[in-house]
């Protein structure tokens, strides 16, 4: 077909996702949505309302929402991971978010990487990865990615902490009834824990088009 494809990109927290998606879809000239930055957002305006993602629903805000609020500044403070991960597990928020990703991605084709990308939003998609790695190794990228140096006295204690806050995120993504964090059966595994950021993209970009070409899916970027 001529319609330009849906990609799908899933798994745990810091594993690399978004970097990843980032550069598939320069690679592939597609459009990118992070749709983390959803459940962020509505977890940011709701705590800048002083709300309590633990005790009410964030389905107004969500239905609120537009693709200008994913652009704010504010989005990847640990207060706001903590808060996305409970925004997502409101049921009423997930429903009021599906129409803006398909929407978004039907247009033009795209990349999303999330949690349930492959397995709720788009279970139709023409590809399928689940990038994953060890908690440490996710906890030492996110270490890293916050400011964090190899020499800093206290980075062992502080790595180890970012690793228990990913656990524990992880853990309630995973076990919550709505749209779980979960493999498709479909989807095709990366472990990076030895592979650094171009090796994701080069062994990702390789599946990317030979799925695509097994498919018979032809636009003018796939190759
Ligand atoms: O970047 P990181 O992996 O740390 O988090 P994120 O992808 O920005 O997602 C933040 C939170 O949003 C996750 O912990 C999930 O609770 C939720 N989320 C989700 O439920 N479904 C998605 N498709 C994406 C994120
Ligand atoms: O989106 P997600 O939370 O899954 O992860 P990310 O924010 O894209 O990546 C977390 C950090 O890991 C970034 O600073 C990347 O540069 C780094 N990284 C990576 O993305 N892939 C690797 N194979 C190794 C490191």
């Amino acid at each position: 077909t001529g319609s330009a494809p849906i990609i799908a990109v899933d798994g745990p927290a810091a594993a690399g996702k978004g970097t990843l998606s980032k550069r598939l879809a320069e690679a592939l000239r597609l459009p990118h949505l992070d749709t983390g930055l959803l459940y962020r957002a509505v977890a940011r305006l709701m705590i800048n309302a002083g709300l309590d993602p633990a005790s009410t629903s964030g389905e107004s805000i969500a239905r609120a929402l537009s693709l200008a609020d994913l652009k704010r500044t504010d989005l990847r403070t640990p207060d706001v991971d903590a808060a996305a991960s409970l925004v997502a597990r409101d049921n009423a928020v997930r429903q009021a978010l599906v129409d803006m990703q398909r929407i978004f991605a039907r247009k033009n084709g795209a990349v999303l990487d999330g949690r349930d990308i492959g397995t709720v939003i788009f279970p139709d998609a023409d590809v399928k990865l689940f990038i994953t790695a060890s908690p440490y190794a996710r906890a030492v990228r996110r270490y890293i990615q916050n400011g964090g140096t190899d020499d800093a006295p206290d980075r062992d204690q502080r790595i180890r902490t970012v690793e228990i806050a990913l656990i524990e995120r992880d853990h309630a993504d995973s076990t919550r009834a709505s749209a779980p964090l979960r493999m498709a059966d479909d989807a095709i595994r990366i472990e990076t824990d030895a592979l650094c950021a171009d090796e994701v993209l080069a062994h990702s970009l390789r599946i990317v088009r030979d799925r695509l070409k097994a498919k018979n899916v032809n636009f003018p970027s796939a190759n």
